[in-house]
């Protein structure tokens, strides 16, 4: 499915992305572009909470500073730089693509979302998260966040789960991205930080959100 860009979903992009200038976090993963660091900070944030992989990320990274540290060292060195972090299910994926990638593509990663999607734990998600936030390229990243953001921002009355719905949010936030990369690449670190931050699963904080405005769930009342 499609969605075509208009000029409400120029306004969402503009504002968002102001927001996320002035009040965005500065972590670690977010200055970076090497796509190594991106990849480890997208696996780690895939089941743990931000605040606790502030803690280990670094000293992953002091550990694994490349694709090929990480790819030389044991199974069993790895899993356990990885306690603490838990689903170890992630690192065993983590450890089989970096080897995967010193065979067969010199330790480095490209920006091909198919490509990308082939490697051992990488979904659609963690694709994108690479092909925008590693290579600040326009591509979509729909998570958790991401989705319900867009959920509530465009399809109030839409049921909340389903193969159908998600589909229309990644063909949304497709019609969202800007045509420039390094916009595309605040953009979608926007929309997720609304989502972390303001349209949160539990209470939105409408009345401090920088796109109330075209909302569809979170009007002034
Ligand atoms: N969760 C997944 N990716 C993230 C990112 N880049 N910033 C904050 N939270 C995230």
């Amino acid at each position: 499915m499609t969605a075509k860009s208009t000029p409400e979903m120029a306004s969402f992009r503009r504002r968002l992305t102001a927001w996320f200038r002035r009040q965005g976090r500065d972590l670690p993963w977010r200055r970076t572009r090497d796509p190594y660091r991106v990849l480890v900070s997208e696996v780690m944030l895939q089941q743990t909470q931000v605040s606790r992989v502030l803690e280990f990320y670094p000293r992953f990274l002091a550990r694994y500073p490349t694709m090929e540290h990480l790819a030389r060292a044991g199974k069993r060195q790895v899993r356990e730089a990885w306690e603490g972090l838990g689903y170890y299910r992630r690192i065993v994926n983590l450890h089989r693509l970096a080897r995967q990638v010193m065979r067969e593509q010199d330790g480095s990663l490209q920006p091909d979302a198919v490509a990308l999607r082939q490697l051992p734990g990488v979904g659609r998600y963690t694709a994108g998260a690479l092909m925008t936030f590693a290579f600040e390229r326009p591509h979509p990243a729909v998570d958790t966040n991401v989705a319900r953001v867009l959920r509530r921002y465009f399809y109030p009355r839409a049921r909340r789960t389903g193969a159908r719905l998600d589909e229309r949010l990644w063909a949304t936030a497709q019609a969202l991205q800007p045509r420039n990369g390094r916009t595309a690449w605040s953009f979608n670190q926007a929309i997720m930080e609304l989502g972390a931050l303001i349209c949160t699963a539990r209470v939105a904080r409408c009345e401090v959100c920088p796109v109330r405005r075209g909302c569809q769930t979170g009007r002034p009342r």
